[in-house]
């Protein structure tokens, strides 16, 4: 069967990239857990739910469909709720302030992870997120760690926004990294967590190029 590559790690860095290049090079599907993380809170926001509220969110999961589809060259998938795209949306500094609480709830979870492990049943793929070495793929052939200090991350991701037009200073993108990391760890449910068997990669004086061949250096031909 063709393999499934599993890449976690923390925000900013930069699984997304990463990530795509190595499923173009492996011609394998794309799959970008965090776009249905985004998609699921902008969809609750969307509906004026409150981001607390797990019982109402569980109960509109019923009505939120998602789709994801590859863009091009680009590292981010187009992304629809229900018959709205929202590939932009989703990563709206509102949406990235919530996106961890809604995601720290069991049926959020539940509801997702059932979706992803449906893509796998299909065929190979790499998939990126917090929880895919751990959790939601345990068997994947090849499993990545990456990482990077929360001062490169955050310089990343200032370019990654100003490419969309927001402007955020570099401090506020730092605490909201260390804010993010801290939900995201140590949730009950699913912590980013590094699996057992992942390979680390420390990405702060890395290339895209030199993180993409050292991953695939990993995986069995
Ligand atoms: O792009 P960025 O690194 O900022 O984050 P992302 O991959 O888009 O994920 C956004 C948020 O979704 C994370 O901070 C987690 O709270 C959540 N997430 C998760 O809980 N599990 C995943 N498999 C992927 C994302």
């Amino acid at each position: 069967r063709q393999p499934i590559i599993a890449i976690d790690g923390p925000a900013g860095a930069g699984k997304s990239t990463v990530t795509r290049q190595v499923a173009d090079k492996l011609g394998l599907l794309y799959l970008d857990t965090g776009a249905m993380y985004r998609a699921v809170t902008w969809y609750v926001l969307e509906c004026g739910i409150p981001v607390q509220d797990e019982t109402h969110i569980a109960q509109f999961l019923k009505t939120c469909q998602i789709r994801l589809e590859p863009q091009g060259d680009s590292p981010q998938c187009r992304v629809w709720v229900n018959q709205h795209e929202v590939t932009q949306a989703i990563r709206s500094p509102d949406v990235t302030a919530q996106v961890s609480t809604v995601a720290a709830f069991p049926a959020v979870r539940e509801f997702l992870v059932r979706q992803q492990q449906e893509y796998g049943a299909a065929g190979g793929l790499v998939a990126e997120g917090r929880d895919m070495g751990t959790q939601v793929f345990p068997d994947a052939e090849v499993k990545i760690f990456l990482t990077a200090s929360v001062q490169e991350r955050a310089r990343r991701r200032q370019l990654d926004l100003e490419k969309q037009g927001y402007e955020v200073s570099l401090s506020q993108l730092e605490a909201e990294i260390a804010q993010r990391d801290q939900q995201d760890s140590t949730r009950p449910i699913s912590p980013l967590q590094k699996a057992e068997d992942a390979i680390e990669i420390q990405t702060d004086d890395l290339t895209v190029e030199d993180v993409v061949s050292q991953i695939l250096s990993h995986v069995p031909s």
